[in-house]
């Protein structure tokens, strides 16, 4: 299988609205550390906040952009505010051959006012320009937040769930022609999709 892009090509500024994606660089460590560092954030995906030296070594892993076979592109940004360049959290895609898993993170303080939905659009938008044309993410069933971000990427929830017990998200054109009907049918019925 072709891969869409190299892991060099990853390593771009995406701009959003009032977001700018930075590639994820080891120097990041210290300022993550102190967005990251909150038990909080792991109530639905498990585990726990890396310390700071654990965080620089997995950023500079993360960094290569791509794993020892190959087979991977991993994309990682920092999310920072345009204004004042602070950093509020972290996106990620990470691409197998036209298809991308993507992820998002948004620091407690930073939560709630659309920052992860802006900065998930702005990665969803930019990978399928760049040719990606599955996008998918996994998510807890009770994230309310996480699925609410998924919709403002364009993915729509499916009736998978991978072994985990977690929700596959999905944006192939197969499920937006099947949401497209079903958003229409719960409209006429008066429905809601929820
Ligand atoms: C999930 C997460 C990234 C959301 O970040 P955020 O910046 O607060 O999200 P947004 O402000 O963009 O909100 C996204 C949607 O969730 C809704 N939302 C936000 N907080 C909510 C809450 N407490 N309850 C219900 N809905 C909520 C928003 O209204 C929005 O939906 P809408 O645009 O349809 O109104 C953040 O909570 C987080 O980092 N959690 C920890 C890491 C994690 O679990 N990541 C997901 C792994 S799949």
């Amino acid at each position: 299988m072709r891969l869409p892009f190299k892991s060099a090509d990853v390593r771009v500024v995406i701009e959003a609205p009032r977001l700018r994606l930075v590639p994820l660089a080891a120097a990041d460590a210290d300022e993550m550390f102190e967005v990251l560092d909150d038990l909080r954030l792991h109530r639905y995906t498990g585990g726990k906040p890396l310390s700071c030296a654990a965080l620089a070594n997995r950023y500079r892993r993360l960094e290569l952009a791509a794993s020892d076979d190959g087979v991977e592109i991993w994309g990682n940004w920092i999310v920072r505010l345009r204004d004042g360049q602070i950093a509020v959290g972290v996106v990620q895609a990470t691409v197998r051959a036209h298809a991308a898993d993507l992820a998002w993170v948004i620091g407690t303080r930073w939560q709630g006012r659309g920052y992860a939905g802006e900065a998930a659009s702005a990665l969803a938008d930019w990978l399928r320009d760049a040719g990606v044309r599955r996008l998918a993410a996994h998510i807890h069933p009770e994230h309310v937040s996480s699925a609410g971000v998924a919709r403002h990427a364009g993915l729509i929830q499916t009736s998978e769930r991978d072994t985990a017990g977690e929700v596959i998200w999905e944006s192939s054109p197969a499920h937006r022609a099947a949401n497209q009907a079903s958003t229409s049918a719960a409209f006429r019925s008066g429905g809601n999709t929820g």
